[in-house]
């Protein structure tokens, strides 16, 4: 079954647990941290994770949108996050490395991600490593974006890769999904879809998330 991952960042902030609870029936909470370098806004960090954590036992799939991922990573694999993906783009092969390792030290799920302008090959060395592989389909740095069907390739991309080698990881997408732009996804091969405005401004947030899936 397709995962939905409703994005906090689309919530309201002052009533954050009853938010989280209007969405039980997803499979992830995503949580989207931006620190104001990596993109151009700033969310949420470490002590509303620590917060929600204790708050929630959803999964927590957090989605770092910062600059230095080789530091920050491991902090929140320890403050609970139950997946930690960062950004190709944010940091060298080696600290890249280091941070998978990181994370996978401290019994968490990691991914990686690339945004609209990098090429999906450039997940291409770490995919036996990784847990999920997240394909952006807005520029990161806000909700509320339109999909960009251009992205779309790479998702056929990562799951041809995964069939081809055997690799158990996840594909997720992130970024103006709505039911149509949803249905184009599993097409291509989706597993996870990350979704902000389109379930948080859903009259019947529960059935939102069901038609997402296509059910
Ligand atoms: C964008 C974030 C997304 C965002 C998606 O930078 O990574 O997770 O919340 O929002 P929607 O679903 O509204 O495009
Ligand atoms: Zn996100």
């Amino acid at each position: 079954m397709i995962k939905i991952a409703p994005s906090i960042l689309s919530a309201d902030f002052a009533r954050l647990g009853e938010e989280i609870d209007s969405v039980r029936s997803a499979d992830y909470v995503h949580f989207d941290v931006m620190d104001g370098a990596f993109v151009p806004n700033i969310s949420i960090g470490l002590p509303v994770l620590a917060s929600v954590r204790k708050y929630t036992d959803m999964t927590i799939d957090a989605h770092l949108m910062i600059a230095d991922p080789r530091f920050y990573a491991r902090l929140f694999a320890e403050a609970g996050a139950d997946i930690v993906t960062f950004h190709v783009e944010a940091a060298s092969d080696a600290d890249i490395r280091a941070a998978i390792d990181d994370v996978k030290a401290r019994g968490r799920r990691v991914g990686l991600s690339v945004k609209p302008k990098t090429s999906v090959e450039a997940l291409f060395p770490y995919l036996p490593s990784l847990d999920l592989a997240l394909v952006m389909t807005v520029e990161p740095g806000f909700g509320g974006q339109s999909f960009m069907p251009d992205m779309l390739p790479k998702i056929a991309a990562l799951r041809k890769k995964a069939l081809e080698l055997s690799l158990p990881f996840e594909i997720e997408v992130d970024g103006g999904i709505n039911p149509e732009t949803a249905r184009l996804c599993v097409e291509a091969g989706a597993d996870v879809l990350v979704a902000g405005s389109d379930v948080f401004k859903a009259p019947d947030r529960t059935a939102r998330i069901r038609e997402l899936r296509g059910q």
